[in-house]
């Protein structure tokens, strides 16, 4: 639902108290004003009330907080009374709470609705029962265009731009007006010479927006399949589904994957895995950091999540990552919590339910923290198990760290290396690379494969030490995941 549609749903179901979610009092402001006229079919039935005017025009003094509340129970006539700033009020205000709670029973049968509007979606816990939650509401394109093409024409220098109006308000869905108002001054400021000088900014403003405001983080498209040794058959599954992401496949309607699950050891490239598909994919990535959200930081975990993935499918086409999704819904599910466990089945609702346009790339380490309904047909196309590399997976994996630390593969024996390093994750074969660049550095000499054995010599892999760990995933795996790599099928059979 859109705030049109949340607002007149409040209104029709008799809900008095309302709290909308938002950073975008003036548009919030606009709709009430909309809806008041509707309802009580003359002008002048919203009331504004700050804690600095009050209700403004009234004769009693209403700044008060406690005083509005008694203005709008006195009030003869019906109408919509709109609080801004009164979130803060509330707390350690238990009058005002319970007055809250008293207005909530008496307004019940009366037509009035009070709106209060914040950008902190923290609902007080005492009134939770109470009040109708509108969450944030994101403008739809059609009405970003329009509000680009009012600013434009103020704007001297972007006048000459005009005509790419519909194309900026693309890239600038997902946020609110607001943002984008305060963009469209900055790029009036801005010498602009080219389109893409436009485009760039809103790009960059964008990103910024997104790290600042939510638990999303992008994740700039720096990795290619090339930095990814083994998994063929996984890397075969995203270059042929990379067509069906394009602007033409999109108009063709042409059907649209919606999700993968990696799991597997960790260290084993699960991570480095979704990061190449934002490049092969040309999507923007987005990862959804579970711990950040259940941390409280941005509010409480059930909106900041929902306001997440509202953000990203606001910004699609787009792939969200959620990393060690085992960390969010599998041990918050198991240790409950009511708010956990709703986040988790609100979760699975949307992985199934939601438009084709986000595409989730999940990935778990600990895979027995999973809980079934996750893994349950029809919330991802696939499910991978990404195994130890094999000799030959290997020998590819320590060629791309060595070119990546400057030494030319051709100068090692790839043979002898795969040897020594049987059972080695592809963290650890990076991080004998990496020791061994720094020796020959301190050395002041280029990298030699004496370097590197002796690296290698001083790091005990995981398996050796997580024997019985590795064993319980790969039974787990077994049938329930597709191998990343065919020659981890073949071992399988
Ligand atoms: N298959 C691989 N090919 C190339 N590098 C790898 C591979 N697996 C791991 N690495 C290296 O180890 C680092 C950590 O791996 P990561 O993707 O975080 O593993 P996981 O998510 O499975 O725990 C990667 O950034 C990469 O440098
Ligand atoms: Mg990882």
């Amino acid at each position: 639902m859109d705030l049109w549609q949340e607002l007149t749903h409040a209104w029709q179901s008799r809900y008095p108290l309302v709290w909308v979610a938002s950073w975008d009092e003036a548009r919030v402001e606009q709709r009430l004003q909309a809806l008041a006229r509707a309802i009580f079919q003359k002008p002048d039935s919203l009331y504004v009330w700050t804690c600095i005017a009050g209700f403004g025009g009234a004769s009693s003094d209403t700044r008060d907080p406690l005083q509005a509340l008694e203005f709008i129970e006195a009030h003869p006539a019906g109408g919509i009374f709109m609080l801004k700033d009164f979130a803060p009020w509330l707390n350690g205000h238990p009058g005002l709470v319970r007055k809250l709670r008293d207005l909530y029973y008496r307004l019940r049968t009366q037509p009035k609705m009070v709106v209060m509007v914040s950008p902190d979606a923290r609902v007080p816990e005492l009134l939770k029962r109470e009040l109708y939650l509108v969450p944030v509401d994101i403008p739809t394109e059609a009405e970003i265009v329009q509000y680009l093409q009012a600013l434009f024409r103020t704007q001297a220098a972007l006048q000459p731009w005009q005509a790419l109006v519909p194309r900026l308000a693309a890239t600038m869905r997902g946020l609110t007006f607001n943002e984008i108002f305060h963009l469209v001054q900055r790029l009036a400021q801005r010498p602009l010479q080219h389109e893409q000088d436009l485009f760039e900014t809103v790009f960059a403003e964008k990103e910024q927006l997104v790290r600042k405001e939510s638990a999303l983080e992008y994740v700039p498209p720096r990795w290619s399949l090339e930095d990814l040794g083994g998994m063929d058959v996984l890397k075969d599954w995203l270059r042929k589904r990379a067509v069906l992401f394009t602007p033409e496949a999109r108009r063709q309607d042409l059907p649209r994957p919606k999700g993968i699950l990696i799991m597997g050891i960790s260290g084993c490239g699960k991570s480095l895995a979704v990061k190449c598909v934002s490049s092969l994919w040309n999507l923007p990535l987005f990862r959804l950091d579970m711990n950040l959200i259940f941390s409280g930081a941005y509010g409480e975990p059930e909106w900041v999540f929902h306001q997440a993935l509202r953000q990203v499918e606001a910004i699609a086409p787009a792939v969200l990552w959620i990393d060690e999704i085992e960390m969010g819904v599998g041990r918050y599910h198991e240790t409950g919590g009511e708010g956990r466990s709703h986040i988790f089945s609100s979760f699975l609702t949307w992985l199934q339910e939601r438009a084709g346009d986000v595409f989730v790339a999940a990935t778990a380490n600990r895979i027995h923290l999973l809980p079934a309904e996750l893994l349950r047909k029809g919330r991802f196309d696939q499910i991978f198990y990404v195994d130890l590399p094999d000799d030959e997976e290997r020998k590819e994996i320590f060629r791309i760290h060595l070119r990546k630390q400057g030494a030319d593969p051709a100068g090692f024996d790839m043979v002898a290396l795969a040897a020594m390093t049987k059972g080695w994750t592809g963290a650890e074969i990076e991080q004998a690379v990496v020791s061994a660049r720094i020796e020959a550095l301190h050395e002041g000499v280029p990298m030699t494969m004496d370097h590197l054995v002796t690296a290698i010599g001083q790091i005990v892999p995981l398996s050796k030490t997580m024997e019985d760990q590795i064993k319980a995933i790969k039974a787990w795996a077994y049938d329930r995941a597709l191998p990343a790599s065919s020659s981890a099928a073949k071992r399988y059979r």
